[in-house]
């Protein structure tokens, strides 16, 4: 038991018990042209099969439950778990997947009469959605006020691993950081920075710390109400690397590489040659690696190659290597480098705030269950 969080084996006897499972199969979908969906990745329900499996194997009856996508309180064929249902009965046969718990308004406000429909006729619950568990939402935080409760196998794992990056990582801890916006990532930026001894910024956000030093950026995106933020994380002097050179297109629309400074009407799409090596170096020589986060638009091939170059650095690095969920963990499947990672979270989201504060609503809830001792 990681600190009073109950484990499977905390549930006793699960046989001939019914056992609420909240999962998170929100799986990315899409759309075929004779209207159905198709799920084009299904690491999520793949990840929640221990759990599953370990329950059946002991006699329990598993009810899983899920939310997918964000419909508004209400019915929508567009987010049915139809296709998750489909995939399920091929992966673990015989377990009930319930509705999309966010067609219930009651999900998301965490409503009291939600909380008592979700668990009728259930006897156990089991937490293994550690993608939301950073929503305080009905089926998250609800059934464990009642009902004996645990954490699944990977809701156990995320969390063990990630604590452990938070509290002892092995040193050099290098964080490697990208994606559009450090407005979304400033808590962790500021808890990282207390704890790695580098802290490298790709991805667009690099842009906003660029423009704090006063350097020219060009028609670049960046968020122009975080540089003074930017400026202040620069100014204490904690070890921020960031790219010595940019690939993006010039005024013409034209692929170009420039150096630290972007020319009027240039747009940065990618970190270049120069930073994708040094930032391959720093991952190569750490003992800890956590990546958050693209390097660039890797979704258009001319500006790919900076986050492919990081992709490969964590294949290759000797360091106990997590990659925090999301697009990274997208971009790491597209280029098939997936199975060379020590953990890939299954949460974007709920993997920052667990390191952000070490803590998770969703855990809280469990803490809280009957059968832990108090
Ligand atoms: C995710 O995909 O990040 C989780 O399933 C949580 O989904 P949400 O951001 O819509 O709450
Ligand atoms: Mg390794």
């Amino acid at each position: 038991m990681i600190e009073r969080l109950p484990t499977l084996e905390d549930l006793g006897d699960v046989s001939g018990r019914t056992v609420l499972v909240r999962t998170d199969f929100n799986v990315p979908l899409e759309s075929l042209p004779d209207g159905t969906r198709r799920i084009t990745d299904d690491f999520r329900i793949r990840a929640a099969l221990p759990t599953i499996e370990w329950l059946g194997e002991r006699g329990a009856t598993v009810v899983c439950a899920s939310h997918l996508g964000r419909p508004k309180g209400a019915p929508d064929p567009r987010y049915s778990m139809d296709p998750v249902a489909a995939r399920l009965a091929e992966l673990a046969p015989g377990v009930r997947l319930l509705e999309n718990l966010r067609f219930d308004p009651g999900e998301e406000k965490n409503d009291p009469d939600f909380v008592s429909r979700l668990v009728r006729g259930v006897d156990l619950y089991v937490d293994d959605a550690f993608g939301a568990a950073h929503r305080a939402h009905a089926s998250i935080v609800g059934p464990p006020r009642t009902l004996p409760s645990a954490m699944g196998r990977l809701l156990q794992r995320e969390v063990e691993v990630l604590l452990e990056l938070r509290r002892r990582p092995k040193h050099p801890f290098v964080a490697v950081l990208g994606g559009s916006k450090i407005s979304d990532k400033l808590g962790v930026v500021e808890a990282l920075l207390e704890v790695v001894d580098s802290l490298v910024i790709g991805g667009a956000m690099c842009f906003t710390f660029m423009a704090a030093q006063g350097l020219p950026i060009g028609d670049s995106l960046f968020e122009p109400d975080q540089v003074e933020t930017c400026r202040r994380l620069l100014s204490t002097g904690k070890p921020i690397l960031l790219p010595e050179d940019i690939t993006g297109v010039d005024e013409n629309g034209n692929y170009a590489t420039f150096g630290r400074r972007l020319p009027p009407g240039a747009m940065g799409f990618d970190i270049g040659p120069g930073s994708a090596a040094a930032f391959s170096d720093a991952i190569m020589d750490a003992r800890t690696v956590f990546w958050n986060g693209p390097m660039g638009m890797f979704e258009d091939d001319r500006f790919a190659s900076g986050t492919r170059t990081v992709a490969q650095a964590m294949a290759d690095t000797k360091a106990f290597t997590v990659v925090g969920g999301g697009d990274s963990a997208a971009a790491l499947a597209q280029f098939g480098l997936d199975d060379r990672i020590d953990h890939v979270s299954t949460g974007g989201g709920a993997s920052l705030e667990l390191l952000e504060l070490g803590d998770l609503p969703g855990l809280e809830a469990l803490r809280g269950a009957p059968n832990v001792g108090h």
